[in-house]
Protein backbone atom coordinates (compact mmCIF):
# COMPACT_ATOMS: atom_id res chain seq x y z
CA UNK A 1 0.00 0.00 0.00
CA UNK A 2 1.16 3.61 -0.72
CA UNK A 3 2.90 5.05 1.94
CA UNK A 4 0.64 8.13 1.99
CA UNK A 5 -2.60 8.27 3.37
CA UNK A 6 -3.97 10.87 1.49
CA UNK A 7 -2.58 11.92 -2.13
CA UNK A 8 -4.38 13.86 -4.45
CA UNK A 9 -3.17 14.53 -8.03
CA UNK A 10 -4.13 17.75 -9.59
CA UNK A 11 -7.39 17.39 -7.94
CA UNK A 12 -9.94 20.18 -9.04
CA UNK A 13 -13.65 21.15 -7.97
CA UNK A 14 -15.42 24.11 -9.98
CA UNK A 15 -18.94 24.89 -8.76
CA UNK A 16 -20.78 25.51 -12.05
CA UNK A 17 -24.29 27.94 -11.32
CA UNK A 18 -27.33 26.50 -12.38
CA UNK A 19 -27.67 28.28 -15.27
CA UNK A 20 -25.03 30.47 -17.24
CA UNK A 21 -21.41 31.41 -15.99
CA UNK A 22 -18.13 29.84 -15.82
CA UNK A 23 -18.52 28.50 -12.48
CA UNK A 24 -16.64 29.17 -9.44
CA UNK A 25 -12.70 27.13 -8.65
CA UNK A 26 -13.13 26.24 -5.75
CA UNK A 27 -9.95 23.65 -5.60
CA UNK A 28 -7.40 23.82 -8.89
CA UNK A 29 -4.66 21.47 -9.54
CA UNK A 30 -4.25 20.56 -6.16
CA UNK A 31 -1.88 17.90 -5.08
CA UNK A 32 -1.37 16.98 -1.55
CA UNK A 33 0.86 13.78 -0.02
CA UNK A 34 0.33 13.18 3.54
CA UNK A 35 2.20 10.67 5.19
CA UNK A 36 0.87 7.61 7.24
CA UNK A 37 1.02 8.15 11.06
CA UNK A 38 1.71 12.03 10.69
CA UNK A 39 -0.46 15.03 11.99
CA UNK A 40 -1.03 17.03 8.44
CA UNK A 41 -1.98 20.93 9.05
CA UNK A 42 -3.87 21.88 6.27
CA UNK A 43 -4.03 25.92 6.14
CA UNK A 44 -5.61 28.64 4.19
CA UNK A 45 -7.37 31.74 4.34
CA UNK A 46 -11.18 31.66 4.55
CA UNK A 47 -12.70 30.40 1.25
CA UNK A 48 -9.00 29.14 -0.16
CA UNK A 49 -10.39 25.59 -0.54
CA UNK A 50 -10.47 23.47 2.21
CA UNK A 51 -13.63 22.03 2.97
CA UNK A 52 -13.93 21.45 -0.31
CA UNK A 53 -10.84 19.47 -0.58
CA UNK A 54 -12.12 17.80 2.88
CA UNK A 55 -15.70 16.82 1.42
CA UNK A 56 -14.22 15.45 -1.64
CA UNK A 57 -11.43 13.21 0.51
CA UNK A 58 -14.42 11.66 2.14
CA UNK A 59 -16.76 11.01 -1.18
CA UNK A 60 -19.60 14.15 -0.33
CA UNK A 61 -18.53 16.30 -3.33
CA UNK A 62 -17.26 14.99 -6.64
CA UNK A 63 -14.13 16.23 -8.15
CA UNK A 64 -14.17 18.07 -11.79
CA UNK A 65 -10.61 16.80 -12.42
CA UNK A 66 -8.15 15.07 -11.03
CA UNK A 67 -7.58 12.60 -8.26
CA UNK A 68 -7.76 11.46 -5.20
CA UNK A 69 -6.84 7.82 -2.98
CA UNK A 70 -7.51 7.89 0.82
CA UNK A 71 -5.50 5.12 2.92
CA UNK A 72 -5.23 3.23 -0.51
CA UNK A 73 -8.53 3.14 -2.43
CA UNK A 74 -10.05 6.09 -4.23
CA UNK A 75 -11.48 8.55 -2.44
CA UNK A 76 -15.27 7.67 -2.06
CA UNK A 77 -15.01 3.81 -1.96
CA UNK A 78 -16.55 2.82 0.85
CA UNK A 79 -12.97 0.66 1.95
CA UNK A 80 -11.33 3.85 2.99
CA UNK A 81 -14.49 5.34 4.58
CA UNK A 82 -14.48 2.71 7.11
CA UNK A 83 -11.11 4.12 7.79
CA UNK A 84 -12.10 7.51 8.45
CA UNK A 85 -13.30 9.81 11.33
CA UNK A 86 -14.41 13.05 10.65
CA UNK A 87 -15.34 16.02 12.50
CA UNK A 88 -17.50 18.47 10.00
CA UNK A 89 -16.96 22.24 10.61
CA UNK A 90 -20.57 23.28 10.77
CA UNK A 91 -21.77 20.10 13.31
CA UNK A 92 -25.02 19.62 13.44
CA UNK A 93 -25.76 16.59 15.55
CA UNK A 94 -29.22 14.92 16.85
CA UNK A 95 -29.53 17.11 19.80
CA UNK A 96 -32.18 15.03 21.17
CA UNK A 97 -29.94 12.75 22.27
CA UNK A 98 -27.45 12.44 25.23
CA UNK A 99 -23.57 12.29 24.71
CA UNK A 100 -23.79 8.65 25.28
CA UNK A 101 -26.92 7.95 23.09
CA UNK A 102 -25.42 10.09 19.62
CA UNK A 103 -22.27 7.83 20.18
CA UNK A 104 -24.18 4.84 20.39
CA UNK A 105 -26.17 5.81 17.36
CA UNK A 106 -22.82 6.77 15.41
CA UNK A 107 -21.32 3.35 16.62
CA UNK A 108 -24.11 1.29 15.25
CA UNK A 109 -24.05 3.06 11.69
CA UNK A 110 -20.59 2.40 11.85
CA UNK A 111 -21.37 -0.89 12.57
CA UNK A 112 -19.51 -1.30 15.72
CA UNK A 113 -19.84 -4.98 17.67
CA UNK A 114 -21.83 -3.78 20.88
CA UNK A 115 -19.51 -4.81 23.32
CA UNK A 116 -16.60 -2.48 21.73
CA UNK A 117 -18.90 0.71 21.38
CA UNK A 118 -20.16 0.26 24.82
CA UNK A 119 -16.29 0.23 26.29
CA UNK A 120 -15.22 2.87 23.32
CA UNK A 121 -18.50 5.14 24.83
CA UNK A 122 -16.68 5.83 27.54
CA UNK A 123 -13.19 5.46 26.33
CA UNK A 124 -14.11 8.93 23.93
CA UNK A 125 -15.85 10.45 26.43
CA UNK A 126 -12.98 10.55 28.75
CA UNK A 127 -10.90 11.79 26.52
CA UNK A 128 -12.45 14.94 25.72
CA UNK A 129 -13.56 15.39 28.82
CA UNK A 130 -17.34 14.71 28.77
CA UNK A 131 -17.55 11.38 30.76
CA UNK A 132 -19.42 13.35 33.49
CA UNK A 133 -21.86 14.84 31.57
CA UNK A 134 -22.54 11.92 29.27
CA UNK A 135 -26.28 11.55 30.42
CA UNK A 136 -26.89 15.26 29.36
CA UNK A 137 -28.72 16.24 26.08
CA UNK A 138 -26.40 17.34 23.27
CA UNK A 139 -29.10 20.39 23.03
CA UNK A 140 -27.90 21.50 26.55
CA UNK A 141 -24.33 21.37 25.98
CA UNK A 142 -22.67 24.60 25.47
CA UNK A 143 -21.00 24.87 21.59
CA UNK A 144 -17.63 23.93 23.24
CA UNK A 145 -19.00 21.16 24.23
CA UNK A 146 -20.65 19.59 21.53
CA UNK A 147 -17.38 20.10 19.35
CA UNK A 148 -16.10 17.92 21.85
CA UNK A 149 -18.51 15.34 21.20
CA UNK A 150 -18.47 16.19 17.79
CA UNK A 151 -14.44 14.50 18.61
CA UNK A 152 -15.52 12.01 20.29
CA UNK A 153 -17.73 11.02 17.52
CA UNK A 154 -14.92 11.10 14.90
CA UNK A 155 -12.71 8.94 16.97
CA UNK A 156 -15.18 6.11 18.15
CA UNK A 157 -14.90 3.62 15.80
CA UNK A 158 -10.72 3.62 16.34
CA UNK A 159 -10.02 4.98 12.42
CA UNK A 160 -6.91 4.87 11.60
CA UNK A 161 -7.49 8.32 9.24
CA UNK A 162 -8.96 11.49 11.61
CA UNK A 163 -10.11 14.37 9.38
CA UNK A 164 -10.85 17.42 11.68
CA UNK A 165 -12.26 19.92 10.20
CA UNK A 166 -11.55 22.95 12.44
CA UNK A 167 -11.77 20.95 15.89
CA UNK A 168 -10.83 23.54 17.93
CA UNK A 169 -13.06 27.05 16.79
CA UNK A 170 -15.36 26.65 19.45
CA UNK A 171 -13.22 26.02 22.35
CA UNK A 172 -11.28 27.93 25.40
CA UNK A 173 -7.46 27.42 25.65
CA UNK A 174 -7.93 24.02 28.32
CA UNK A 175 -10.53 22.90 25.80
CA UNK A 176 -7.58 23.66 22.67
CA UNK A 177 -5.01 21.94 24.92
CA UNK A 178 -7.39 18.53 25.45
CA UNK A 179 -7.30 17.99 21.52
CA UNK A 180 -4.09 18.72 21.42
CA UNK A 181 -3.90 15.63 23.72
CA UNK A 182 -6.02 13.85 21.68
CA UNK A 183 -3.94 14.53 18.38
CA UNK A 184 -0.68 13.58 20.41
CA UNK A 185 -2.85 10.06 21.62
CA UNK A 186 -3.70 9.43 18.20
CA UNK A 187 -0.47 10.07 16.85
CA UNK A 188 0.86 7.97 19.19
CA UNK A 189 -1.34 5.13 18.25
CA UNK A 190 0.26 5.47 14.49
CA UNK A 191 -2.99 7.09 13.13
CA UNK A 192 -3.00 10.01 10.66
CA UNK A 193 -4.28 13.15 11.67
CA UNK A 194 -5.66 15.92 8.74
CA UNK A 195 -6.44 18.79 10.40
CA UNK A 196 -7.35 22.23 9.42
CA UNK A 197 -7.49 25.34 11.75
CA UNK A 198 -7.12 29.01 11.39
CA UNK A 199 -5.05 28.73 15.02
CA UNK A 200 -1.63 28.68 13.70
CA UNK A 201 0.04 28.75 16.92
CA UNK A 202 -2.08 25.61 17.64
CA UNK A 203 -1.28 23.89 14.03
CA UNK A 204 2.60 24.92 15.37
CA UNK A 205 2.70 23.14 18.45
CA UNK A 206 0.62 20.12 16.81
CA UNK A 207 1.65 19.39 13.50
CA UNK A 208 4.39 17.36 11.67
CA UNK A 209 3.43 18.63 7.88
CA UNK A 210 1.76 21.17 6.86
CA UNK A 211 0.52 22.63 3.28
CA UNK A 212 -0.91 26.19 3.04
CA UNK A 213 -3.40 26.78 0.50
CA UNK A 214 -4.35 29.43 -1.44
CA UNK A 215 -7.39 30.22 -4.22
CA UNK A 216 -7.56 26.53 -4.31
CA UNK A 217 -3.65 25.59 -5.01
CA UNK A 218 -0.90 24.50 -2.65
CA UNK A 219 1.62 26.88 -2.47
CA UNK A 220 3.81 25.78 0.47
CA UNK A 221 3.91 21.60 1.33
CA UNK A 222 6.27 19.82 3.59
CA UNK A 223 7.53 19.27 7.15
CA UNK A 224 6.76 22.00 9.30
CA UNK A 225 10.61 21.84 10.83
CA UNK A 226 11.97 22.33 7.04
CA UNK A 227 9.93 25.30 6.29
CA UNK A 228 10.43 27.05 9.48
CA UNK A 229 14.42 26.59 9.54
CA UNK A 230 16.71 29.36 9.31
CA UNK A 231 14.35 32.00 8.05
CA UNK A 232 14.40 34.99 10.82
CA UNK A 233 14.31 38.27 11.54
CA UNK A 234 16.76 40.56 13.67
CA UNK A 235 16.06 43.67 15.80
CA UNK A 236 18.97 46.01 15.74
CA UNK A 237 19.44 48.90 18.42
CA UNK A 238 21.84 51.38 17.40
CA UNK A 239 21.75 54.71 18.98
CA UNK A 240 24.34 56.40 16.17
CA UNK A 241 22.69 55.04 13.35
CA UNK A 242 23.91 56.26 10.16
CA UNK A 243 23.41 55.99 6.56
CA UNK A 244 27.06 53.73 6.32
CA UNK A 245 25.78 51.39 8.53
CA UNK A 246 22.65 50.92 6.98
CA UNK A 247 24.31 50.21 3.65
CA UNK A 248 26.96 47.83 5.15
CA UNK A 249 23.32 45.51 6.89
CA UNK A 250 22.15 46.09 3.24
CA UNK A 251 25.10 43.86 1.94
CA UNK A 252 23.93 41.34 4.13
CA UNK A 253 20.41 41.18 3.84
CA UNK A 254 17.97 42.43 0.94
CA UNK A 255 15.53 43.91 3.39
CA UNK A 256 16.75 46.49 6.09
CA UNK A 257 14.15 48.67 7.41
CA UNK A 258 14.61 51.40 9.40
CA UNK A 259 11.83 51.70 12.30
CA UNK A 260 13.31 54.40 13.39
CA UNK A 261 16.23 56.83 14.80
CA UNK A 262 17.92 53.79 16.87
CA UNK A 263 16.03 50.68 15.54
CA UNK A 264 16.73 48.88 12.39
CA UNK A 265 14.94 45.60 11.39
CA UNK A 266 16.76 42.84 9.02
CA UNK A 267 15.29 39.81 7.47
CA UNK A 268 17.54 36.61 6.88
CA UNK A 269 17.11 34.14 5.17
CA UNK A 270 19.58 32.11 6.48
CA UNK A 271 20.45 32.74 10.34
CA UNK A 272 24.23 31.33 10.67
CA UNK A 273 24.45 35.11 9.21
CA UNK A 274 23.65 37.18 12.55
CA UNK A 275 26.97 37.34 13.69
CA UNK A 276 28.20 39.07 10.61
CA UNK A 277 25.35 41.81 11.16
CA UNK A 278 26.90 42.96 14.78
CA UNK A 279 30.31 42.27 12.85
CA UNK A 280 29.30 45.02 10.22
CA UNK A 281 27.48 47.30 12.59
CA UNK A 282 30.67 47.71 15.17
CA UNK A 283 32.83 47.69 12.17
CA UNK A 284 30.53 51.04 10.42
CA UNK A 285 31.58 52.51 13.88
CA UNK A 286 27.68 51.63 15.25
CA UNK A 287 27.14 51.56 18.99
CA UNK A 288 25.25 48.44 19.11
CA UNK A 289 23.37 48.38 22.44
CA UNK A 290 20.63 45.33 21.55
CA UNK A 291 20.06 42.76 19.23
CA UNK A 292 17.11 39.89 19.12
CA UNK A 293 16.51 37.22 16.95
CA UNK A 294 12.61 35.74 16.27
CA UNK A 295 12.49 33.08 14.41
CA UNK A 296 9.80 32.99 11.83
CA UNK A 297 6.51 31.51 13.33
CA UNK A 298 4.02 29.76 11.56
CA UNK A 299 2.02 32.40 11.48
CA UNK A 300 4.86 34.72 9.97
CA UNK A 301 5.50 32.21 7.29
CA UNK A 302 1.51 31.82 6.48
CA UNK A 303 0.80 35.29 5.96
CA UNK A 304 4.40 35.88 3.89
CA UNK A 305 3.27 32.35 1.54
CA UNK A 306 -0.42 33.89 1.35
CA UNK A 307 0.79 37.87 0.36
CA UNK A 308 3.47 36.65 -2.20
CA UNK A 309 0.87 33.99 -4.10
CA UNK A 310 -1.95 36.71 -3.94
N1 LIG B 1 -21.68 23.99 -2.39
C1 LIG B 1 -21.06 25.04 -2.91
N2 LIG B 1 -21.57 25.68 -3.98
C2 LIG B 1 -20.93 26.74 -4.53
N3 LIG B 1 -19.76 27.25 -4.08
C3 LIG B 1 -19.23 26.64 -3.01
C4 LIG B 1 -19.82 25.52 -2.36
N4 LIG B 1 -19.03 25.14 -1.32
C5 LIG B 1 -18.00 26.00 -1.31
N5 LIG B 1 -18.10 26.89 -2.32
C6 LIG B 1 -17.13 27.96 -2.65
O1 LIG B 1 -15.85 27.38 -2.77
C7 LIG B 1 -14.85 28.23 -2.22
C8 LIG B 1 -14.06 27.48 -1.18
O2 LIG B 1 -14.89 27.24 -0.05
P1 LIG B 1 -14.43 26.32 1.17
O3 LIG B 1 -15.60 26.14 2.07
O4 LIG B 1 -13.82 25.07 0.62
O5 LIG B 1 -13.32 27.23 1.84
P2 LIG B 1 -12.47 27.01 3.18
O6 LIG B 1 -11.03 27.05 2.79
O7 LIG B 1 -12.95 25.82 3.92
O8 LIG B 1 -12.78 28.36 3.99
P3 LIG B 1 -13.02 28.63 5.58
O9 LIG B 1 -11.65 28.82 6.16
O10 LIG B 1 -13.78 29.91 5.58
O11 LIG B 1 -13.78 27.48 6.15
C9 LIG B 1 -15.58 29.46 -1.68
O12 LIG B 1 -15.48 30.48 -2.63
C10 LIG B 1 -17.00 28.98 -1.53
O13 LIG B 1 -17.93 30.02 -1.71
MG1 LIG C 1 -13.83 25.52 5.75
Amino acid sequence: MSTFAIETKQLKKVFKPLIGGSGLVAVDQLSLQVPQGQVFGFLGPNGAGKTTTIQMLLGNVFPTGGSARVMGYPAGDLRAKRKIGFLPEKFQFHDFLTAAEFLRLHGKLAKMDSRRLHNRIDEALTLVGLYERRNSKIREFSKGMQQRAGLAQAILHDPELVILDEPTSALDPLGRRSVREVVQHLKEQGKTVFLNSHLLSEIEMTCDYVAIINKGQVVKQGKLEDLLTDRSTVELEIRNLSAQILESLSRISPKVTQENETHVRVELADETRVPELAKAVVETGGELFSMQVKRESLEDLFIRTVEEAS
